[in-house]
């Protein structure tokens, strides 16, 4: 029998030479899996939860707090609708902390420092004024008196990750967020919010510019082993002065040229006001190795070198920011020859046990059918929370928390860290070593000694796994 020829098969049947196989075949296939693509993620954000992952967890009852538009409804205690003096006055006895904070606001006395005349802010502005409709204010509520403000923020999003206005999503998308129980994953929620209103470095309920200027509104969030802008800032001259004579300064005057004397985060963050953090963001949070010379990169360097320049010589500047660049290549070195010694033992099937025998990575659907051991960023953070074997994890740590320590350490200035922090890549990566090389050594002796070891059930159905899963 004739061999079938698929193509000339659908072309002598179908289309009769108007319309060639490799012209309307992809079409039907698009016409039918893009709309399919979008019915799928608009399933997978219906579940209880929020997200692409909304229907694997549900919401603790403070999550309407961190992110009201997925999940706050009014509480229904109280009934009636108020004038903005009938909520202070029933407040006054039951908040008084949140009624004093709104009356030192602006928006209790607006015009106070600009002169300009504007009508009072009341709690219903924000709330509403029905109590049984409660709202809790997100961004857009700000919007209608903040536009500016407001539209900075959102546009954020076309830099992409990591950024405030998408923060988040990148925390409920992320996989491991579904598969941890939920005391551990509340905070993500909690500092992630940055995205979902307002509040996060002007705290409610003074809304106060001159706090948000000061390093202690992002420290908060900003802190902690993978991202210690907090210690690299503290340690570092800028730093220094601060606490210092800090609280000698006038921070009622915004953060442009000439008003301070040693910068804040949001001073080199947020130029000028701007509600982005996220437009000179070159090396995107140290997790990735980047070329900093496309154009792009460079354009951003200018405006970091504009920044310095506010108070420091322009080459000087661009000098200390190219040393930067000297240590992320110096850490990429030492990470690449960290990556490359893994890889091996993968491609040598060293790592004990293999994917195969571990619990698949979570929401993974590659993973359940071609398991596979993820080594470094790309391969995916999942290694972070998994049963993965000693060396996998060494390599995680050194990875996510010396590498992103040194890189802070050299952002802002605070050189004792990048010296410890490359001190510490340099023992990873002997440690490393060591081990790869002893993992090499016991498969040798095994091979000889005809040993096939089996991997432990500990490994498939550890407690932290089942449990994780169960509880989210
Ligand atoms: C008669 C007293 C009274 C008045 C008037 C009143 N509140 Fe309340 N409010 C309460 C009480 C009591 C609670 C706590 C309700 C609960 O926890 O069930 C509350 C809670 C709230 C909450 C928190 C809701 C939550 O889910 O945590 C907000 C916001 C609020 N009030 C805003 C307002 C605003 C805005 C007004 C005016 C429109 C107002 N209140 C008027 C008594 C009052
Ligand atoms: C400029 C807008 C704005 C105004 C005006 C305002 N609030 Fe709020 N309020 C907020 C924001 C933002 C939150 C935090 C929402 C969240 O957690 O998602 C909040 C939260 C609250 C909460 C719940 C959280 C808590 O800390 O207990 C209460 C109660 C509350 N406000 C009462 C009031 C009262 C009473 C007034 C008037 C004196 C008032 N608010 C005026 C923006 C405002
Ligand atoms: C109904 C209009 C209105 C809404 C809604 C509103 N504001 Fe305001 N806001 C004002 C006015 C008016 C001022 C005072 C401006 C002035 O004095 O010139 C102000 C001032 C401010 C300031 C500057 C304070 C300072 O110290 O300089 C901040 C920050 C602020 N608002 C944040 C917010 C946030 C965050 C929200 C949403 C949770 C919000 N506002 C909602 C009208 C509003
Ligand atoms: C409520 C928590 C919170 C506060 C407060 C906060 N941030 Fe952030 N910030 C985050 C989170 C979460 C991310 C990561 C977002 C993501 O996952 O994409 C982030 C990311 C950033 C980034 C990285 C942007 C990039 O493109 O690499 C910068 C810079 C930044 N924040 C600066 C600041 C500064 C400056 C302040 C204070 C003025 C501040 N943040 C206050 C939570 C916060
Ligand atoms: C203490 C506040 C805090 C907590 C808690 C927190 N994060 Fe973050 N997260 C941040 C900050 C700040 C950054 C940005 C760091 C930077 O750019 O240097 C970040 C970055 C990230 C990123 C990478 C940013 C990107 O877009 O590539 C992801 C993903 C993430 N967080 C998810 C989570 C998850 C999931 C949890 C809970 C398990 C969590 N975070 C808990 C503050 C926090
Ligand atoms: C990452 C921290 C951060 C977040 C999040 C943030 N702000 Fe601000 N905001 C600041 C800083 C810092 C200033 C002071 C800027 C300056 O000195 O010029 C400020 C100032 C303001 C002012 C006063 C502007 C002026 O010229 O007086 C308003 C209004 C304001 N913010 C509204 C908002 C609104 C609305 C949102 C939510 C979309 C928001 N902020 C979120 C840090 C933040
Ligand atoms: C002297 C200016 C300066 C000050 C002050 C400063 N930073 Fe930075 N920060 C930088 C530079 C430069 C980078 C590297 C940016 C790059 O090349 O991507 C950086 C990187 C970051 C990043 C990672 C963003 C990225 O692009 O990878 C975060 C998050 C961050 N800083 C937060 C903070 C916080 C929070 C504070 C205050 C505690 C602070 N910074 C103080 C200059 C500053
Ligand atoms: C608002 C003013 C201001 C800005 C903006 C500023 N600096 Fe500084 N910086 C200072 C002051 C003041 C000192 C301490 C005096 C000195 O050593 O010059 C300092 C010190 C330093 C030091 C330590 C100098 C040494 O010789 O020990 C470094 C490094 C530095 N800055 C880098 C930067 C970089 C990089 C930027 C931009 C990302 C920057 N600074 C932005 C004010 C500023």
């Amino acid at each position: 029998m004739e061999k079938m020829n698929p193509a000339k098969f659908f072309k002598e049947h179908f289309v009769k030479d108007r319309w060639p196989a490799y012209v309307w075949f992809p079409f039907i296939v698009a016409c039918i899996s893009i709309p399919a693509g979008f019915y799928y993620v608009n399933w997978s954000q219906e579940g209880i939860g929020a997200g692409l992952y909304s229907h694997q967890w549900a919401p603790d009852d403070v999550f309407a707090y961190w992110s009201p538009n997925d999940f706050y409804q009014s509480v229904d205690t109280v009934k009636g609708k108020f004038t903005g003096q009938q909520c202070i006055q029933c407040h006054e006895a039951l908040t008084p902390g949140i009624v004093k904070d709104w009356e030192n606001s602006l928006h209790s006395n607006p015009g106070n420092n600009s002169g300009k005349k504007q009508a009072i802010v009341y709690c219903t502005e924000c709330h509403g004024n029905d109590h049984e409709e409660l709202h809790l204010p997100t961004p857009d509520i700000c919007a209608n008196c903040h536009k500016q403000q407001h539209d900075q923020f959102m546009d954020e999003k076309r830099f992409g990750f990591p950024s405030h206005a998408l923060a988040m999503e990148r925390a409920l998308d992320a996989s491991h967020f579904v598969d941890k129980p939920k005391a551990e994953v509340t905070p993500c929620v909690q500092c992630h919010s940055v995205a979902t209103k307002c509040d996060s470095c002007h705290s409610r309920h003074e809304f106060s510019a001159a706090e948000a200027r000061r390093p202690e509104a992002c420290i908060t969030c900003h802190s902690g082993p993978p991202h210690p802008d907090d210690e690299s800032y503290f340690a570092s001259a800028h730093g220094k002065i601060y606490l210092q004579e800090g609280d000698d300064w006038d921070w009622s005057k915004p953060l442009t040229k000439g008003n301070y004397k040693a910068p804040t985060c949001a001073y080199c963050h947020m130029d000028n006001g701007q509600h982005q953090v996220a437009n000179k963001s070159i090396w995107k949070f140290g997790i990735k190795q980047i070329n900093p010379q496309t154009s792009g990169n460079e354009i951003k360097r200018d405006q970091w070198v504009e920044r310095c320049s506010e108070c420091h010589e322009s080459d000087w500047s661009r000098q200390q920011l190219k040393a930067l660049d000297l240590e992320r290549k110096q850490a990429w070195d030492k990470l690449n020859k960290a990556e490359r010694l893994l890889r091996m033992l993968r491609s040598d099937n060293l790592l004990f046990p293999p994917a195969g025998k571990r619990p698949s990575y979570p929401n993974s659907t590659m993973d359940r059918f071609f398991p596979r051991e993820r080594i470094g960023f790309f391969d995916g953070q999942a290694s972070a929370f998994y049963n993965v074997s000693a060396i996998e994890r060494n390599y995680f740590e050194m990875w996510y928390f010396d590498n992103l320590s040194a890189y802070k350490g050299a952002a802002h200035g605070d050189f004792s860290r990048v010296k410890k922090s490359h001190q510490a890549l340099d023992d990873d990566l002997i440690e490393l070593n060591h081990q790869a090389e002893k993992i090499r050594q016991l498969s040798t002796q095994e091979k000889n000694a005809g040993i096939h070891p089996e991997a432990d059930a500990f490994w498939n159905s550890g407690e932290y796994t089942d449990y994780n899963r169960e509880n989210n």
